[in-house]
């Protein structure tokens, strides 16, 4: 397998919750509640598996590994258009949760909440296209098989610390301090 059938594989993932987060939208919008489980929900579905797990193989690994590459000057506009796209999506994220907070406070940040929703909703389709269709099968022939190879290998090493570091901030947020990982 290429190094990047497994991206690819997450992007479907994601554009499915996204499209249930497009759904959520909606009901807010006619029922005028929000439902703050769903959001959580969501939340944590973005942060933990599409920033954390996706985006992180992505900037950590890949674009990393494209660095070192005499890239064409397409290619290394993309990258720096994705990582600007990254850090766009976790801002939009943070809105979100903060939106959702006031909520729960009693505040009335419906509008702000269906809107954070509503852009993410827009914003992750568009940017896994430009990865799917115009980056990923380009940038593969910057790399030997042995790399392409040896990326996957360090993709699955990297997805196999990620439920332990997951699980590792949950009991850290529940209050049961730190915990070294395991190897
Ligand atoms: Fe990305
Ligand atoms: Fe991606």
């Amino acid at each position: 397998m290429k190094p990047i059938g497994p991206l690819m594989w997450e992007h479907r993932l994601i554009e499915k919750m996204l499209a249930v987060a497009g759904r959520e939208a909606e009901k807010i919008r006619e029922s005028w509640k929000v439902n703050p489980v769903f959001i959580d929900t969501a939340v944590d579905f973005i942060r933990t598996y599409a920033d954390r797990t996706h985006h992180g193989k992505e900037e950590d690994i890949l674009f990393r590994d494209l660095a070192n590459k005499k890239m064409n000057p397409e290619h290394s506009r993309i990258v720096g258009e994705l990582v600007e796209e990254h850090k766009y999506a976790r801002a939009t994220v943070k809105r979100l949760v903060e939106a959702k907070n006031r909520y729960i406070m009693g505040e009335e940040t419906l509008s702000e909440i269906v809107a954070c929703l509503t852009e993410l909703v827009e914003f992750y389709p568009r940017h896994i296209e430009k990865e799917d269709k115009r980056f990923f099968f380009p940038i593969l022939a910057y790399f030997t098989t042995a790399e392409q190879d040896a990326m996957l290998r360090e993709f699955h090493e990297f997805d196999r610390r990620m439920i332990h570091e997951k699980y590792r901030k949950v009991v850290e947020a529940a209050g049961g301090g730190t915990v070294a990982g395991p190897p």
